[in-house]
């Protein structure tokens, strides 16, 4: 009997084989036992079933015992998926584009920011939707402070990621905090190459967003440039399917003055376009020698799909996000409240008072005063 069980348990063992890792993804999920190893695994659960039923003192419990056996090994080769129900894979379980979702998220969610929300849901769409894309995505995204940028990335990865923002296959860098200090470049250059290479080696579709570009050494984001290139492989391992994100103010005052520009001339927000920002923004971008884009070859070799400008927020949308703030916190939206809670905020141009100095950063805590 004992021997039995010790056959199953080695049969379950060579089907599971934890925690080796599968040649293909690279990481324990993307294990599939094949039809063979499972035929092999219950050929020897039988030959050991038999050879004991021979010396068995009590032929019917070994001959139940062995069928249980095969059994056990047959459901768990059947149902295998069920590891991966609990346990977060580089598999389509775990990662799906929810188009309907970000496109609800974008329209109901963010404010005021209609040239964003268009490029970032054609450019997701399109990309994901592409079974071989070319070179991975590649957004950077820029504005005034508080006008959605880090929200805006986790909407991406919340409608892309189960786990969303908690995805062990989304990866976050925020210049200040992991990149400190100048003298230590080179080892970052080694680090961040070997960290892209890791975690594109685990899970192909990884997301890697970069806060705080506009602080981060110039020349050290050129270290990834090959990441964001056109290559099928690069030592074996393919980034095309991978989405890197930047964030930073840089390139802020060119939307500002932008913006400003069609407020004075009385012309709707609404109708600035694209191509009214863009330029401007990537050559401000590429030519601030403070930011991690100075002189940058991802911008020089065309390495960045789209700039994405975020507007400057106005009072109505500060109004927008106080309501939204009292939403999240399960309270009747006060228009009166909002009211307050934006008419108490700093804009500028001073004398025009027409866009909010913080965006709409500072809404949350200030409804714990207000409310
Ligand atoms: N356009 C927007 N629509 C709705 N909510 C917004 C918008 N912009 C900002 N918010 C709210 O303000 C909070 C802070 O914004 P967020 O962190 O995205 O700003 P940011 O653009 O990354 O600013 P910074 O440049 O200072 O990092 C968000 O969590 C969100 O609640
Ligand atoms: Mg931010």
């Amino acid at each position: 009997m004992l021997f039995v069980l010790a056959s199953a348990f080695i049969s379950v063992a060579l089907l599971f084989r934890f925690p080796s890792r599968s040649a293909s993804q690279g990481n324990i999920c993307g294990m599939k036992p094949k039809k063979r190893q499972v035929s092999l695994c219950l050929l020897l659960l039988l030959c050991l079933g038999g050879t004991t039923t021979t010396e068995a003192i009590e032929p019917i419990s070994t001959t139940i015992a062995v069928g249980m056996a095969a059994a056990l090994t047959g459901f768990l080769a059947t149902y295998q998926n069920i590891f991966y129900t609990f346990h977060e894979c580089c598999r389509t379980e775990w990662i799906a584009f929810n188009k309907t979702g970000l496109r609800a998220d974008l329209d109901s969610k963010l404010f005021g920011q209609h040239i964003a929300s268009r490029i970032i849901f054609k450019a997701l769409n399109g990309f994901l939707n592409n079974e071989n894309p070319k070179k991975p995505l590649v957004l950077s995204l820029h504005g005034w402070t508080g006008t959605g940028k880090n929200f805006v990335s986790k909407m991406i990865a919340e409608n892309i990621y189960r786990e969303g923002m908690d995805s062990k296959f989304v990866h976050v860098f925020t210049s200040t905090l992991h990149f400190p200090h100048l003298s230590h470049n080179i080892t970052y250059k080694a680090q961040l190459q070997q960290w892209i290479k890791g975690n594109v080696s685990n899970c192909e579709r990884s997301l890697f967003i970069f806060d705080e570009m506009d602080k981060m050494q110039p020349g050290l984001i050129d270290s990834i440039k090959p990441y964001l290139d056109y290559y099928d492989k690069l030592d074996g391992v393919s980034y095309r399917k991978s989405i890197f994100i930047f964030l930073s103010n840089a390139g802020g005052e060119s939307i500002t003055e932008t913006a400003l520009d069609f407020w004075k001339a009385g012309r709707g927000r609404e109708e600035i376009e694209l191509k009214d920002v863009e330029t401007a923004l990537s050559l401000s971008v590429f030519n601030n020698n403070k930011s991690g884009f100075f002189h940058t070859s991802l911008i020089d070799k065309n390495l960045v799909d789209f700039f994405v400008p975020f507007l400057p927020l106005e009072y109505q949308h500060v109004v927008q996000c106080v309501m939204a703030g009292m939403r999240d916190r399960d309270m009747d939206p006060d228009a009166d409240v909002a009211d307050q809670v934006a008419r108490d905020l700093v804009y500028f141009p001073k004398s025009e008072r027409v866009f909010s100095v913080k965006g709409c950063k500072t809404i949350d805590s200030k409804l714990d005063y207000y409310t």
